[in-house]
């Protein structure tokens, strides 16, 4: 027989290959209350890693120390407006590239558990849900409201298709999809909704995809939370009693595996609040029983990352959450291996072969020092290249959403009406400033309101002056009932008995000012002016990388002595907030890949109170160790620890 030519044998190949994808299959069975991976029983044990807090550039290097690990599989929550910032402008580049994230994770060999949303919780800027869905002020989120299920459906019908390449039956990773995040848990218990929701995921994922639902351990939660045709699973921490955990979710799936959805191994932060540590002995613990059961489970979070930017979400009684998300987890915000790691890598190697080969080491650190800021001007001054469309005028305030600013600030502007001459208090009705204005009257500050904590302000001032609020969103509201939180002024602002009249709105946007060098652009606004010197301001300086020093640079960590609370960039990537005067979190983690060797790195402080460093030296100081549980500023009043129950 002759042989085949070669576009018959590449022929062959192809379809030989295409047999073996074929075969691909991930199910639930039933009677073996196991999951099926091409037929066989199979049992994971995956981690939290959410791509959306840490940089594109370390994807690699965090997925593959966690295959060192020994885990099978990764967890990822999808961040609605991370990828839709603004309606139907889509982002899936860069830090956004999702499709990228899912392949870096195939390549490693790794699977994925997908919670796709639309809604995440996740300790993120409204658990996920785009803040322009608020633009119909009476919206019922996460129900069957016509508006939110419009916006649900187009966003799902961008998002979902491209995800089904990446579903393991297509030959890529993600074994299971989730549907929602703890339901269960929000009021609204409207099962047309979930219903929606999984045809919605049928129709672009298809019939074979096995979608599941996550909620607290509990029959009460797991009631609203549950759909027959979404397999239930649920979530639960250390030191659970394990059989009654999974108990619980006997009551939903008296058959199929066991699964935990949610495994916690280290708490989240809020600001003023004691930085949560949970023990390496607890975790350890528990994870053994439940991988002696058989469970499936999912650490969350293996690595927690970073807030970057505005993206911190905030719990009710309003308490926001740090820049970090470092979480405890047994890789640091940084990536570093922990105990914690190496404890867990133990657990897992006594029920399955850890892969071998060496981990990938802990990033080395880099002490830059200090370096001297130069004072810029004020937010105020700034406010023709802050706001280039001009500010919008109106009688009463409007809140961020009806001036389409989403995220960072807007300042609000009036005059005094008549003579204060003796002490009156500024005020909002009910609560109002959401989160935190930074007042000021003819550019001279007076205080900071603050929502549930400073309602108000004794000032005096002349007739005429100007009044400004410099109102900063704080991160909205990510679990419970209150998670459409609108920002800015809320209601209407009273000094004395009189309610302030006519304003002039400024949305800022100071992100893009800063991306494209204020100190470049704008050389003119060098010099500060002669306005006091508190009111909120920028802040700009440079450092040169070493020379001469192999691997530079490297990651660091950058400290603010004697500063107050503001927001920082370096060569325009923004950082997050910094506030030290409150804590736990004093370090700010600044990745290697945002710094150059080829030109001065550009750093952009905008301190909104007071960056007292002592004889008008403004300094910030770059450091080789993180500090995230400072014990000064905490709240005097005890916050209730708030329980994912
Ligand atoms: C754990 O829960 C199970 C089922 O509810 C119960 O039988 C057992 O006594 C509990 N164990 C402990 C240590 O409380
Ligand atoms: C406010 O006080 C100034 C004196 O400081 C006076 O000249 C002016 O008429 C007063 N304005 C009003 C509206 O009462
Ligand atoms: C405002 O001043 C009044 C007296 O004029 C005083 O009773 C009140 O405590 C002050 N309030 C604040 C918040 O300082
Ligand atoms: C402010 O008060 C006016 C008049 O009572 C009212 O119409 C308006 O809705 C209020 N604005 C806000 C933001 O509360
Ligand atoms: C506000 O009005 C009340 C009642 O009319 C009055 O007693 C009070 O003095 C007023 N307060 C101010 C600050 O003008
Ligand atoms: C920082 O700013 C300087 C001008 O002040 C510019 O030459 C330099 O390229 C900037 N650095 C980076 C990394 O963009
Ligand atoms: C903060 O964390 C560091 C590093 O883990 C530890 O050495 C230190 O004791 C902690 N400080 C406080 C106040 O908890």
């Amino acid at each position: 027989m002759a042989p085949l030519p070669q576009s018959l044998l590449v022929l062959l190949f192809l379809l030989v290959s295409l047999a073996a994808a074929l075969q691909r299959t991930f199910e639930i069975d039933y009677d073996g209350s196991c999951f099926r991976k091409d037929g066989k029983p199979f049992r994971y044990i995956s981690g939290s890693i959410h791509y959306s807090r840490v940089p594109r550039f370390y994807w690699k290097d965090r997925l593959l120390k966690m295959k060192m690990a020994g885990l099978d599989a990764i967890q990822t929550y999808v961040p609605w407006n991370f990828h839709e910032p603004e309606p139907e402008k889509y982002q899936f580049t860069g830090d956004q590239d999702i499709e990228a994230f899912l392949q870096t994770a195939n390549d490693l060999g790794l699977l994925v558990v997908l919670r796709a949303g639309p809604y995440i919780c996740a300790e993120w800027d409204m658990g996920g849900l785009p803040a322009w869905l608020l633009e119909r002020e009476s919206i019922v989120l996460r129900s069957s409201d016509a508006d939110y299920l419009a916006a649900v459906d187009k966003w799902m019908s961008v998002f979902l298709p491209k995800m089904k390449p990446f579903l393991y039956q297509n030959g890529g990773p993600i074994i299971t999809v989730q549907v929602e995040n703890e339901y269960g848990s929000y009021f609204t218990c409207d099962y047309n909704y979930l219903r929606y929701l999984e045809n919605l995921f049928r129709q672009h994922l298809g019939d074979e995809v096995v979608l599941f639902t996550t909620d607290g351990a509990g029959i009460g939660l797991l009631k609203c939370g549950t759909l027959q045709g979404l397999y239930a699973t649920v979530d639960f921490g250390p030191g659970t009693n394990v059989t009654a955990a999974f108990l619980s979710q006997r009551y939903s799936e008296p058959r199929g595996p066991l699964v935990n959805s949610e495994f916690y191994t280290g708490w989240l932060d809020h600001w003023g609040q004691r930085h949560s540590v949970v023990s390496t002995q607890a975790i350890v613990k528990t994870l053994n029983e439940m991988l002696a059961f058989g469970a499936n489970v999912n650490m969350y979070m293996f690595i927690g990352g970073t807030n970057f930017g505005y993206w911190n979400g905030a719990n009710s009684p309003y308490a926001p959450q740090p820049t970090s998300y470092d979480y405890d987890a047994p890789l640091s915000e940084a990536g570093d291996l922990t105990d914690k790691y190496f404890a867990i890598r133990d657990v897992i190697g006594k029920y399955k072969r850890i892969p071998e080969g060496p981990i990938p080491p802990t990033t080395p650190k880099y002490a830059y020092g200090q370096i001297a800021l130069e004072k810029l001007n004020t937010v105020a001054d700034l406010l023709n290249t802050l706001c280039q469309g001009g500010p919008i005028k109106s009688v009463y305030p409007l809140n961020f959403v009806q001036v389409k600013q989403y995220f960072g600030f807007v300042l609000y502007r009036t005059t005094l009406p008549k003579n204060y001459t003796v002490p009156t208090p500024l005020s909002t009705f009910l609560n109002g400033v959401r989160d935190r204005a930074y007042v000021t009257i003819d550019g001279v500050p007076q205080g900071v309101l603050e929502r549930d904590k400073n309602l108000f302000l004794n000032i005096t001032g002349k007739a005429g002056a100007a009044l400004d609020l410099l109102v900063e969103n704080l991160g909205r509201v990510n679990f419970g009932r209150y998670n459409n939180d609108f920002k800015g002024l809320v209601s209407n602002v009273t000094l004395g008995n009189d309610t302030l009249k006519n304003w002039l709105i400024f949305p800022l946007d100071i992100d893009s000012l800063v991306i494209h060098g204020l100190q470049n652009r704008y050389p003119a606004l060098r010099r500060p002016s002669s306005t006091a010197p508190l009111a909120p301001a920028f802040y700009v300086g440079s450092f040169l990388i070493p020379s001469g020093i192999p691997d530079l640079p490297q990651d660091t960590f950058i400290r603010f002595p004697g500063w107050t609370k503001g927001q920082i960039w370096i060569n325009g990537f923004n950082l997050g907030r910094y506030w030290p005067a409150r804590g736990p979190q004093v370090t700010l983690f600044v990745p290697r890949h945002i710094l150059t060797t080829s030109a001065p790195n550009n750093v952009t402080v905008l301190e909104l109170e007071s960056p007292l460093n002592g004889a008008g030296k403004y300094i910030v100081e770059f450091v080789d160790t993180p500090v995230l549980n400072a014990t000064l500023g905490f709240d005097t009043e005890s916050f209730k620890l708030l329980s994912k129950e």
